[in-house]
């Protein structure tokens, strides 16, 4: 069976993948590979971070490999915080923090269209795939809901009526930005 590393540390993304990638890979994760490194994200782009974590690891360990990377996309915001999603309110701060100062920022704002968006990079032998995954939606002006991380509780999916945190996970993974660049990538290895 091929192998395939998923270049990430986070194990609910690595098991709901091995749920769904299908009988023809073996899918490893980091430790798996012995790989233990602190992975640099020192890109200015989704795409550059998911291709500098996966090329990290076809550099070094030798495997073929993927990563992903996701930001919030906020319009009035001019794009922010994007690629710094998960640092938004500075080193150490929580996703709690990175609501408050998004809500902050956006006080009296009424155009709060938004998107997530996903990108993730394959390195197969020596050829190198981007597959993205976008879902459009809105900032709340509170959050509301308890599943799921991140800004969940801030976003409302274009059409919905809750947020994502409201959102049992199937019904999030059905059309979010990572379902959606997890079936394109899973498409492409099963051709
Ligand atoms: P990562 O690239 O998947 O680690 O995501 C980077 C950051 O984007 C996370 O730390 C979260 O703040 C945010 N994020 C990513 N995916 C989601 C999601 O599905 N819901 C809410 N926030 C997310």
């Amino acid at each position: 069976m091929e192998k395939l590393v998923f270049a990430t540390n986070n194990e609910h993304k690595l098991s709901e993948l091995r749920q769904i990638i299908g009988g023809s890979f073996e899918l490893l994760s980091l430790g798996d590979i012995g790989c233990h490194d602190d992975i640099p994200e020192t890109a200015d782009t989704l795409e550059g971070n998911a291709l500098q974590k996966a090329r990290w690891v076809k550099e070094r360990y030798g495997y073929d490999c993927f990563a992903d990377d996701t930001g919030l996309e906020v319009d009035a915001l001019g794009g922010q915080p994007g690629v710094y999603s998960a640092r938004f309110a500075g080193p150490g701060h929580d996703s709690k923090a990175n609501m408050a100062k998004l809500l902050a920022m956006l006080e009296g704002e009424e155009n709060r269209r938004a998107r997530f968006r996903t990108v993730i990079a394959l390195i197969k032998g020596c050829e190198t795939h981007l597959f993205e995954g976008i879902v459009d939606g809105e900032i709340m002006k509170f959050p509301s809901g308890s599943e799921g991380f991140g800004y969940d509780p801030v976003f409302r999916p274009e059409g919905w009526e809750m947020t994502f945190a409201e959102a049992t996970p199937d019904e999030k993974n059905a059309v979010s930005h990572r379902g959606r660049a997890v079936a394109k990538l899973i498409a492409y290895l099963n051709e």
